[in-house]
């Protein structure tokens, strides 16, 4: 019975200690270079009205965690699906307290690639 408690004393000092020796916070995930890419073009057409820290209101409302988010928006809708549609027709479907100011002739300014890496940027935004 003692010699039972014992390994499991020392099961458990090994299990932590392999915790704690992984770090507790998570650094920055390095983007593939397609959302890097598109992390320039949303540096470029919508940093101006959309922050990327929680709960930082310029125009729109802050992205931080939309990959998340986006998958409830819209019933039926992938989160990439709604990313996507948001950019194209944001009058869609227009987050409750904001008004209809987004930009709506994106597509025809940007390449498809440029949407693609735009896209594939903000769904690293969990
Ligand atoms: C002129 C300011 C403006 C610009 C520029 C702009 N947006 Fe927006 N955006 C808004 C506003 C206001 C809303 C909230 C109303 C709505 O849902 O359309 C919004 C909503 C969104 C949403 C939905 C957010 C949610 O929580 O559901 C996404 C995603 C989004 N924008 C992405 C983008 C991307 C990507 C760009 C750049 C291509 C961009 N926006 C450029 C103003 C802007």
């Amino acid at each position: 019975m003692r010699n039972k408690l014992f390994i499991l004393l020392i099961a458990a000092v090994l299990f932590l200690s392999a915790c704690s020796s992984t770090p507790t916070v998570a650094p920055m995930p390095t983007l593939d270079p397609i959302a890097k890419q598109g992390q320039a073009v949303f540096n470029a057409r919508c940093a101006t009205c959309h922050a990327l820290v929680p709960d930082t209101i310029i125009i729109g409302p802050s992205l931080y965690g939309i990959a998340t988010r986006a998958e409830t928006r819209v019933e039926g809708q992938t989160a990439e699906e709604y990313i996507t549609m948001s950019i194209l027709r944001p009058g869609d479907y227009v987050v409750e307290g904001f008004n209809n100011v987004m930009i709506t002739n994106l597509a025809k300014e940007i390449t498809s690639e440029e949407m693609n890496s735009l896209v594939a940027f903000l769904l690293t935004l969990k």
